[in-house]
C-alpha cells in the first residue's frame, strides 16, 4: 500500500466507525449528542455499549494515527507532554465547580466563580479556558461557563468522578517517580507492593506499606476508592458482562474481592435468581452493607446475597459455588501474590464451577504476535492500515498497566502471560469474552 492509499483508508474507517456510532445513538432516542450539550444522552448510562465501544476504538486510534502521520514530529512530541489537563480537572474537582454550575444552567461569570471557590479570577479564567477547549465545561458567553456532558461526570454524586480524583490525587504523585523508581537500587528490580512509585512517595509523607494496607488506615481515602471501583465499571464498559455472560444458566456467584459490588449489585437488579457471596476485607464489606442497604435492599431481604471477610491470600472463598468472579483483581498483584489467589480459588472450585478472570487483556503491538494470537484465540486485529492493537484506540490499556506498576507494582496482563498463571493454578482456559475494552477469561478446572 502507498502512503497516500494508507491515508486515504484510514479516513474511510475514520467514517465508517463514525456512522456506526452516530447510528448505535440514534438507535437508542433518534438524536445524536453534541459537544455542549448539557445533559447525558440515554446511551450514556446503558448497562451494554460493546457496539460503541467498538466503534470508538477505531475512531480514535485512526484519528490519532491520521493526525501523528500527518504532523511535523516536534508537534506530536509536545503534545505528548506537555499535559496539565489532570491538574486543571484536579481543581474543578476539589472545588466542585460542576456541582456549583448545576444552579446557572446559563452559565456563570468566571468573576462570580472565582468568588465562590476563593481564587484569582484570571487565573481561573485561563483553567476554565482550557477545559472548555477539550469540551469540558462551555464558555456560552465572553467569560461564562456551563456544564457540559462531559463535566456532568465531574459531579460529586458521579462515581466516575472517584476514579478521576485517585488518578489527579495519588496516581500522578507515583507517576512523577517512574524513572526514579527503575533507578533506585532498593527499587529497581523490586516486585514488591510495597516498593511501588506512589508508596514510595508517600514514604517521603512517612505513610509506610503497600496500598491497601495504607487506605485501611483513611477512611476518607477508602471509601472513595472503593466508589472508584463503581465508576471504572462505567469506564470500562464492564457491565456488559451482565448481558453477554450466560448467568441465566448460573445460580450461585461468588464475588472475589468483590469491594462494595460495582459487579454485583448490578448483578442482583438484573439476575435476581443468582444468589451471591461478596468476599472482601472487613473495613470494604462495612462500607458494601450500607451501599446495597441503600441501593439494593431487596436483595438483602431476600437473603439474594452474603458478605463474608476473606483475606484471599490466606482463604479460600466459599466453596463449591457456579461462577468465582475476580474483576480488576489479579491486576493488583504481582505474579506470585496473583497465584496465590488464583490457587486458593481453585480449591474451592467444585467440578462444575467456573472461574471468571475479568481484566484487560493487553494486546500486541507487534504485528507478528498479534496475527499468531488472532489465529490461535481469535484475539481481535484492528484492520490496515491500523497498527494491529488499534493504536491510541486501545491507550487505556497501556496506561492502566502503568497505573498498576504506579499503584501496586503489579501490572495488565498479555494472553501468554494469564496462561503462564493459569496453567500454573490449575485452571483451563474455556473461552474469552471480548467486551472490546476488557475481556472475561472464563475457565474451568484443569
Ligand atoms: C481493584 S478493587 C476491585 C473491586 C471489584 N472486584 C470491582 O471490580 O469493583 C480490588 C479489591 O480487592 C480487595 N482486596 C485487597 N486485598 C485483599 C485481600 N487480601 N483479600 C480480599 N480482598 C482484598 C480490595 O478491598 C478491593 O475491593
Amino acid at each position: 500500500m502507498s502512503n497516500r492509499a494508507r491515508l486515504e483508508a484510514l479516513l474511510a474507517l475514520i467514517n465508517s466507525a463514525a456512522q456506526q456510532a452516530m447510528a448505535l445513538y440514534e438507535q437508542v432516542d433518534g438524536t445524536v449528542p453534541s459537544i455542549d450539550s448539557a445533559e447525558f444522552h440515554p446511551l450514556d448510562e446503558a448497562l451494554d455499549q460493546v457496539e460503541l465501544k467498538v466503534a470508538v476504538r477505531t475512531l480514535e486510534g485512526a484519528c490519532a494515527q491520521l493526525c501523528t502521520t500527518l504532523a511535523p514530529p516536534g508537534h506530536t512530541a509536545i503534545n505528548l507532554v506537555q499535559v496539565y489537563d489532570y491538574s486543571c480537572v484536579r481543581l474543578a474537582v476539589r472545588e466542585n465547580i460542576t456541582n456549583i454550575l448545576m444552579d446557572y444552567p446559563k452559565g456563570l461569570h468566571v468573576n462570580e466563580l472565582a468568588k465562590k471557590i476563593k481564587v484569582e479570577p484570571k487565573k481561573l479564567s485561563r483553567i476554565m479556558r482550557l477545559l472548555a477547549t477539550r469540551g469540558c465545561y462551555s464558555e456560552v458567553a465572553k467569560d461564562v461557563y456551563a456544564n457540559t456532558r462531559l463535566s456532568l461526570v465531574l459531579h460529586s454524586e458521579n462515581p466516575v468522578r472517584h476514579m478521576v480524583n485517585l488518578h489527579t490525587e495519588s496516581a500522578s504523585k507515583g507517576g512523577a517517580l517512574i524513572y526514579e523508581n527503575l533507578k533506585e537500587p532498593r527499587t529497581a528490580y523490586s516486585y514488591h507492593p510495597d516498593h511501588c512509585p506512589v508508596m514510595v512517595a508517600n514514604n517521603k509523607e512517612g505513610i509506610t506499606g503497600a496500598f491497601f494496607d495504607w487506605m485501611r488506615q483513611r477512611d476518607s481515602t477508602r471509601e472513595s476508592y472503593h466508589r472508584s471501583m463503581q465508576g471504572l465499571s462505567i469506564i470500562m464498559g464492564s457491565s456488559a458482562v451482565l448481558t453477554q455472560f450466560p448467568f441465566n444458566n448460573y445460580s450461585t456467584v461468588v464475588d472475589v474481592g468483590g469491594g462494595i459490588g460495582a459487579f454485583s449489585l448490578p448483578l442482583a437488579k438484573v439476575h435476581k435468581h443468582v444468589k451471591i457471596t461478596v468476599h472482601d476485607l472487613p473495613e470494604a464489606l462495612t462500607q458494601a452493607r450500607s451501599v446495597w442497604a441503600r441501593d439494593c435492599p431487596e436483595a438483602i431481604q431476600e437473603h439474594r446475597v452474603e458478605f463474608s471477610e476473606l483475606d484471599f491470600f490466606a482463604q479460600m472463598p466459599v466453596a463449591g459455588q457456579d461462577i468465582y468472579y475476580l474483576r480488576n483483581i489479579i491486576h493488583d498483584w504481582p505474579d506470585e501474590e496473583s497465584l496465590l489467589i488464583l490457587r486458593n480459588v481453585r480449591k474451592a472450585m467444585g467440578p462444575h464451577s467456573r472461574v471468571l478472570i475479568h481484566d484487560y487483556v493487553v494486546r500486541q503491538v507487534n504485528r507478528e504476535q498479534a496475527a499468531l494470537e488472532a489465529s490461535k484465540f481469535g484475539a481481535t486485529m484492528a484492520p490496515e492500515p491500523m497498527l494491529p492493537n488499534f493504536g491510541v484506540g486501545n491507550i487505556r490499556m497501556y496506561q492502566q498497566d502503568v497505573t498498576m506498576f504506579i499503584m501496586h507494582n503489579a501490572k495488565e496482563r498479555t494472553l501468554p502471560e494469564f496462561l503462564e498463571l493459569s496453567d500454573a493454578a490449575g485452571l483451563k482456559l474455556e473461552k474469552i469474552w471480548d467486551l472490546s475494552e476488557a475481556c472475561v477469561l472464563e475457565y474451568t478446572a484443569a
